[in-house]
Order: structure tokens, then C-alpha cells, then sequence
């Protein structure tokens, strides 16, 4: 009898651990991705307000913006003094003689190369 007791209890307590261990094993499983982080730009989504404004702020601005040294030649200055001269395009992709003095990575390029293909998004 007393022998019976003991291994009901053992049987119990086994049952009460691998309970727990499997409980535990379900509660670290990892979180499922959210969604409302931001938004990775790419060649489909790019526009100027997610990332060639930037770049063209970054990259042109310190010569061509309102108090760069080379404004008389191309003033930047917002969305549509890129997108009304054809010269931009132009000297950063076919000449490349833009920006002058800086490079942009190749992924810089493909993104600009996406954005004037697609007319420009704003
Ligand atoms: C370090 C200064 C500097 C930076 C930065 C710069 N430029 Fe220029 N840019 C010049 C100079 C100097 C000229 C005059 C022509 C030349 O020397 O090539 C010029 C000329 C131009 C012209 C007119 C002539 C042409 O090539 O069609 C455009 C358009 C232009 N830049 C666009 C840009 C754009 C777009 C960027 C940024 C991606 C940029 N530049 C960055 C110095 C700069």
C-alpha cells in the first residue's frame, strides 16, 4: 500500500512538471512581427517625401540650396524645383557629374533611378 502511494505521487509530480515545462516552452515563443513599424522604402514605393527630398537635402543643399554657393546654376529648393528641371536627372544618372564632390550608393541610385521612371511621385 504504502509502495502504491509513492508511486502515485511520483506520478503526479511528473505530471505536474511536464505540464509546466510545456506551458513555459509556449509562453517564450516569439512574438509574431508587427506591422506598424515604418515602412521600408523601395523601387516600388519611393516617392520625394520618403526619401529623395531627404537626399536631395543631404546630398545638394550644402551648394545648391537657397544659401549654397552654386544656387545661380540650380537652385534646390523643394519638390518642384527637381521635378521641372530635367538637368537633375540628368547629372546625377547620365553624366553623373552630381552630387560633385560626394557619391551615392548604389542603392541611393537605384531608388533615385525608380523615382524619376515612375514621373516623379511626390
Ligand atoms: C560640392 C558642391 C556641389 C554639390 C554637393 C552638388 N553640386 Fe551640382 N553643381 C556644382 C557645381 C560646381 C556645378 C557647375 C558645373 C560643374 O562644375 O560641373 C554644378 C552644376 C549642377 C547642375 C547644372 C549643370 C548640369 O550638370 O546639368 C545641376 C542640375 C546640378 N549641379 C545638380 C546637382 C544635384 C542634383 C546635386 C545633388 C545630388 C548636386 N548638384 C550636388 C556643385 C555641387
Amino acid at each position: 500500500m504504502k509502495k502504491q502511494l509513492s508511486i502515485f505521487f511520483l506520478a503526479t509530480f511528473a505530471a505536474f512538471l511536464f505540464a509546466c515545462s510545456k506551458k513555459q516552452a509556449e509562453e517564450i515563443k516569439p512574438e509574431t512581427p508587427t506591422t506598424n513599424g515604418p515602412t521600408p522604402v523601395t523601387t516600388a514605393n519611393v516617392t520625394y517625401t520618403n526619401f529623395a527630398g531627404a537626399l536631395f537635402q543631404t546630398k545638394c543643399n550644402g551648394c545648391h540650396g537657397p544659401n549654397g554657393a552654386l544656387k545661380s546654376i540650380w537652385l534646390f529648393n523643394g519638390f518642384a524645383s527637381v521635378k521641372n528641371d530635367t538637368r537633375v536627372a540628368n547629372s546625377i544618372l547620365v553624366t553623373k557629374t552630381m552630387p560633385k564632390g560626394s557619391t551615392l550608393t548604389v542603392s541611393e541610385r537605384e531608388l533615385l533611378q525608380a523615382w524619376f521612371d515612375k514621373g516623379m511621385p511626390e
